[in-house]
């Protein structure tokens, strides 16, 4: 029996997106299609499953590029299954958890530099061009400490 296959604009309806936003999909390695003898694209019905995981995550603020790769992440780069995406959803829950700490000690530094104004290259958390933090660690240092209260 052949297997089924699904034309562009029959996942596209069935996924409320616009072809375009497939084909920028596939571009991108998040999804596969292969051509008929018409040279039309065509996608097995697990492709809505990859949809769903790509619209999902992207809710949540995960990239197409962390996407793809938790994609290929999976045994010979199947379609997440239930246990997958269990799987991948627990990895992106850290992910975000640390980036909401990450955010919130970014506000609480704002709120400190908000009618300050010195951008100070030594103990302003937003401005630190010449990285003389540099000795402390990679990255944004300061942002990465507990939030401290700012003084001018
Ligand atoms: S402007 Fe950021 S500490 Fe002064």
């Amino acid at each position: 029996m052949a297997e089924a296959s699904w034309s562009v604009g029959r996942v596209a309806k069935r996924c409320g997106i616009k072809i375009s936003t497939l084909h920028f999909y596939e571009e991108k390695g998040l999804i596969n299609s292969w051509r008929n003898a018409g040279k039309q694209r065509r996608y097995k019905p697990d492709v809505l499953r990859r949809i769903a995981v790509i619209k999902a995550a992207q809710k949540v603020g995960i990239s197409l590029e962390e996407i793809k790769q938790a994609f290929l992440s999976l045994p010979d780069k199947r379609t997440p299954t239930i246990e997958d995406w269990q799987v991948l959803s627990q990895n992106w829950q850290v992910m975000l958890d640390a980036r909401i700490a990450y955010l919130q000690n970014l506000r609480d530094y704002l709120t400190g530099c908000i009618g300050c104004g010195c951008l100070s290259m030594t103990k302003c958390p937003l401005y630190n061009p010449e990285d003389v933090l540099g000795k402390d660690g990679v990255g944004a240092v300061i942002l990465d400490k507990p939030a401290i209260t700012l003084t001018t």
